[in-house]
């Protein structure tokens, strides 16, 4: 046996899978953990179930990282200080460093009253809900007739494009904190609701808010220009829901009735201030009521504060003076041995090629640290086996995903769909052989 460098990658997403393949292509001796049985991370379970052809490329891509033979996948395994094993169990195990590229799991709850109340929603849940990952598939979610999703990303598009095409209720209020000229959603996603998009009430709110944009020198009419670029492609619409925006206002409170349901959020209108070159939203101290059964908040998330690293500001603390930065970019933990990428880097940041450019140049540092500090060794690789035979629940090993992968897509060949994906983990475990059938 030749002696390598063994790495373990936390979370097998874009960032863990490709970050995987530049450490075993370098040589390295790679054991990657992932949380869920399948790889793919938010590839699998975020981007929307119908961009198929997307998502069986990046498939694809990650079928062959998984095929390299120096590299060993432990699906159904969560790494961290509560996890089925922690980092100091993975040192013990001879591992010489770790790549965290769990993502971002936390969820970036603001405090608000009313936030417990049945029908108020984490957008990344609603997501996994629609995507199938367990145990979120299994959960019940309470979409009312009118529903407030918070924030102008893209991700509150994905949701507006879930409640107007799916579940098809009667109306979707974006909240947005700032104005028409700071939305951060693309044109491309746009598309998918803009046909549910009420034109005569944006003309209404642009006009609203045009006073407020005009004092920090924006334009109201190219702010409602880059918002309808979307008409000339857009997808014809599926239901009667109305979408509209509410501009320069923020949630302060939820309201609910005598059961803990959701009945009116409450929203305090915003003013715009120029700061460094930027905006700010301020709080004008008025408040208004809008009755809505369900509230979304798409604000991005946050890393998983619980998973035993230190964290500031939502992410993980970064080492500030690198020994081995990447692009300038550290990629170091306060532990000498414990590196970020991806999400887990930078939380809710960028698209999946970002995410894979990140987890590579991470790897690339993980490789760099290795090579200056430690010497080749014989991997522990059957150490981690009988570990893993020791956490007394199914592990899922590569073999086990071409399995599983073989059986969904004839169950898609078989009811004429696109793709078919089981939603709960024993059906999956089962078409493995890891379970029996009850
Ligand atoms: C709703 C939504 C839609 C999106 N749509 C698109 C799109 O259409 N196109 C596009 O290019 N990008 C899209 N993105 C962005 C893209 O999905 C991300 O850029 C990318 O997935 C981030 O990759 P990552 O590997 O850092 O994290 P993730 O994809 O989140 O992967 C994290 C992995 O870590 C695992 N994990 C978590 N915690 C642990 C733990 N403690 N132990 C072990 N494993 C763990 C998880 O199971 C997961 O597999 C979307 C994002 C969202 C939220
Ligand atoms: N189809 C796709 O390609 C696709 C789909 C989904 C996601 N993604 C990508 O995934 C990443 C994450 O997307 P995202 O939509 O979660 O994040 P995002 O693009 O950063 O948008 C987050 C939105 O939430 C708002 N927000 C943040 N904190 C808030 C608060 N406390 N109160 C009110 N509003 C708040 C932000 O407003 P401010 O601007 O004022 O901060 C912003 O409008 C992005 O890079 C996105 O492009 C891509």
């Amino acid at each position: 046996m030749t002696n390598q460098y063994f790495v373990a990658v936390i979370g097998a997403g874009p960032a863990g899978l490709f970050g995987a393949r530049e450490l075993a292509n370098l040589g390295a001796r790679v054991a990657l953990f992932n949380r869920d049985i399948k790889p793919g991370g938010l590839a699998e379970y975020g981007i929307y179930p119908n961009k198929h052809t997307m998502k069986s490329g990046l498939r694809k891509q990650f079928r062959q990282i998984m095929d390299l033979p120096n590299l060993d996948y432990y699906g159904n395994v969560t790494v961290g200080a509560q996890g089925d094993l922690t980092l100091d169990d993975l040192r013990a195990l001879g591992v010489q460093a770790i790549l965290v590229t769990a993502g971002a799991q936390g969820t970036k709850w603001l405090g608000l009253p009313g936030e417990d109340l049945e029908g108020v929603y984490h957008a990344k849940d609603v997501v996994y809900f629609y995507n199938s990952l367990p145990p979120f598939s299994q959960k019940s979610f309470r979409f009312g007739k009118r529903c407030a999703v918070i924030g102008a990303g893209n991700v509150m598009l994905d949701i507006t494009h879930f409640l107007s095409r799916e579940e098809k209720v009667d109306e979707v209020i974006a909240i947005v904190r700032r104005g028409p000229a700071e939305v951060k959603f693309e044109k491309k996603e746009m598309e998918y609701v803009i046909d549910n998009l009420d034109k005569a009430a944006l003309d209404a709110e642009i006009q609203r808010v045009a006073p407020i944009m005009q004092a920090v020198n924006q334009d109201p009419e190219a702010g409602r220009a880059s918002i309808l670029e979307a008409l000339p492609k857009a997808l014809s619409k599926v239901s009667d829901t109305r979408f509209r925006f509410e501009f320069l206002a923020s949630p302060v409170q939820m309201i609910g009735d005598a059961e803990g349901k959701l009945t009116q959020v409450e929203i305090e209108d915003n003013i715009l201030v120029s700061k460094d070159g930027d905006t700010k939203a301020k709080g004008t101290g008025n408040k208004r009521r809008l009755d809505v059964e369900t509230v979304i908040f798409a604000i991005g998330d946050k890393v998983d504060e619980s998973f035993g690293l230190p964290t500031e500001w939502n992410e993980f603390v970064k080492n500030p003076n690198p020994r081995f930065p990447v692009d300038g970019i550290s990629f170091e933990s306060p532990f000498e041995d414990v590196f970020v990428g991806g999400w887990s880097r930078q939380a809710s940041s960028g698209l999946v090629g970002i995410a894979r450019k990140d987890g590579t140049n991470a790897s690339k540092a993980v490789w760099q640290y290795l090579r200056q500090t430690k010497q080749p060794d014989e991997s522990n690789v059957e150490a981690v086996a009988t570990k893993i035979r020791s956490l007394g629940k199914p592990v899922v090993l590569k073999e086990d995903i071409k399995k599983l992968e073989a059986t969904e897509t004839a169950e898609a060949q078989r009811r004429g769909i696109e793709a078919f994906k089981f939603d709960n983990n024993d059906d999956m475990l089962q078409a493995m052989g890891l379970k029996e059938t009850a």
